[in-house]
């Protein structure tokens, strides 16, 4: 692991604990991006077919780290947002339809079903707040529920679900599950074939340590030509390559998403960054994922005055930890952090800390004491 700490660089009385909103990149990738952006200056796009090689090969890591049956299977979007508008727009929806999330969704995944209300579509919210919310969330699924989508690990409090249960439910009742899966994709083991998924959707900015701007969509190859498409374009063509056809299909593949010019920077960003992942390896990047959000836990739950509001049962821990001071008001402690380099976000009932797997011990045990201290002045 020590080999992979000189990845990272951040100013040394740094504690960042922010990588539930965006992740520092790994040095590796500014040094593809600074490498891009002078080939750039120098031979402008006359490699473009490496560039090309390059996009091919995130594909094929994206697909790894998502164990997609195939790389037909993942399309390169913009971000999450873009990808759960692909299927809330795509699938064919009849008045009386239900879309069932859950009532802590980040709004990405509420207001692209709401958006839905013309065409009828009703949006059933479930609360995860009970001992069961797999449970809660299969129970509330009727006769007209066509598709439940939900995050995998909840934006503001960290929950996890259990997918695989879920998607195990769903396919019995008939039921689409799409995974708003950018909390979880980076920084914990993700299995779209062990959840039964049919679609998933991540960002690279969070836990995969990339820039803003591209992201994955994993679609079941099953379900890609059920989704209308809305954007058209020269690149999502079966030939794309071809500018003299008249004639013209969308791709069979998941390419079939990505309507014109790829965003070849944040490829080479994201293509570096992932292999860094790689090396480490997903099970050994949750491992220490989990390991850090359990010494902060341990940490705060034993200052007076703390309350953790993440979920204590192992099962439902992931990279993201939310805590508040109980007679101090959130924005006043997170200010107070900020001023002391803990860099965090108020996020649903209070504070949270989001460290990642390259997160050192030092890190912890400074913020540690830092609320120690806020919370008995
Ligand atoms: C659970 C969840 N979904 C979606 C988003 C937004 O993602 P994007 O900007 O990639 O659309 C966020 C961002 O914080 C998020 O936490």
């Amino acid at each position: 692991m020590s080999t992979f700490l000189d990845e990272f660089a951040q100013a040394p009385d740094l504690r960042y604990l922010n990588h539930a909103a965006v992740g520092p990149w790994p040095k590796r990738t500014a040094v593809a991006v600074r490498k891009f952006a002078e080939e750039n200056v120098l031979l402008g796009a006359r490699d473009y077919p490496d560039w090309m090689k390059v996009e091919q090969r995130l594909r094929e890591r994206l697909a790894r780290l998502l164990n997609a049956p195939s790389i037909d299977d993942i399309a390169l979007v913009k971000n999450t947002s873009e990808a759960l508008s692909f299927v809330a727009f795509g699938l064919d929806w009849k008045a009386g339809d239900n879309v069932v999330i859950s009532d802590e969704e980040f709004p990405s995944n509420r207001i692209v079903w709401e958006a839905l209300k013309p065409q009828g579509v009703d949006v059933i919210q479930v609360s995860l707040k009970g001992t069961d919310p797999e449970g809660a969330l299969l129970a509330a699924c009727g006769p007209r529920t066509r598709l439940l989508s939900i995050s995998s690990v909840q934006f503001a409090t960290g929950t996890r679900l259990d997918i695989d249960r879920l998607g195990h439910g769903l396919r019995q009742r008939n039921v689409l599950f799409c995974i708003d899966a950018i909390q979880h994709i980076g920084a914990l083991p993700f299995d779209v074939q062990a959840s039964q998924c049919d679609f998933a959707m991540a960002d690279g900015h969070k836990w995969m340590c990339s820039p803003e701007g591209l992201g994955v969509f994993y679609c079941r190859a099953e379900l890609r030509p059920q989704l209308k498409l809305h954007e058209f374009g020269w690149h999502m063509l079966e030939h794309s390559g071809d500018y003299g056809r008249d004639e013209w299909r969308p791709a069979s593949s998941a390419q079939r998403f990505e309507c014109g010019s790829p965003n070849t920077l944040g490829a080479m960003a994201l293509d570096a960054s992932l292999s860094l992942l790689e090396e480490v390896g997903m099970k050994e990047v949750g491992r220490s994922v989990l390991e850090r959000v359990g010494w902060l836990e341990q940490g705060l739950s034993a200052i007076g005055g703390v309350t953790v509001h993440s979920s204590l049962e192992i099962r439902r821990r992931s990279g993201i930890l939310t805590f508040s001071i109980d007679d101090k008001p959130t924005p006043q402690v997170w200010q107070s952090l900020m001023q002391n380099q803990v860099v965090c976000l108020p996020r649903g009932p209070g504070i949270r800390f989001s460290p990642h797997f390259y997160t050192e011990p030092r890190v912890i045990e400074e913020t540690l004491s830092i609320v120690q201290r806020i919370a008995t002045h």
